[in-house]
């Protein structure tokens, strides 16, 4: 009996061990896409507290915001955040990322 698996298609890499949201989509590794509350965070409190435990995706939760209110559009394509970054609503802003 032939218990070989059917053929599938190539299954896109997992960022193990990427830190950054420009490297993560450079090279089209899996993202959960979590940019549809970006619009949201000037709006909100004044300071946001991320404190998650190690390898809890802290580096790359603050790297991808970076990269949104730096205005770069082309990581942002097929992203919750595509429509609102490409409407006039949006505008970059100065970003200082301290890690
Ligand atoms: N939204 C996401 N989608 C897919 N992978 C993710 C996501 N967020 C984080 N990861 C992956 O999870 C792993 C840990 O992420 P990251 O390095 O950002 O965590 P960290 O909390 O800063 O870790 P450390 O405590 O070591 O500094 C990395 O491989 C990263 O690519
Ligand atoms: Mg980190």
């Amino acid at each position: 009996m032939d218990h070989k698996p059917p053929d599938s298609p190539e299954l896109p890499e997992l960022p193990a061990g990427i830190q950054t949201f420009e490297e993560v989509r450079d090279r089209q590794a899996v993202y959960a896409d979590k940019t549809k509350y970006f619009p949201l965070l000037p709006k909100g409190r004044k300071v946001v507290f991320c404190a998650r435990p190690r390898r809890f995706g802290k580096s790359l939760t603050v790297s991808a915001p970076d990269a949104f209110f730096s205005g770069r559009q082309e990581l942002f394509q097929g992203l919750a955040a595509e429509e609102f970054m490409n409407s006039p609503k949006f505008t970059p802003k100065p970003v200082i990322l301290w890690t």
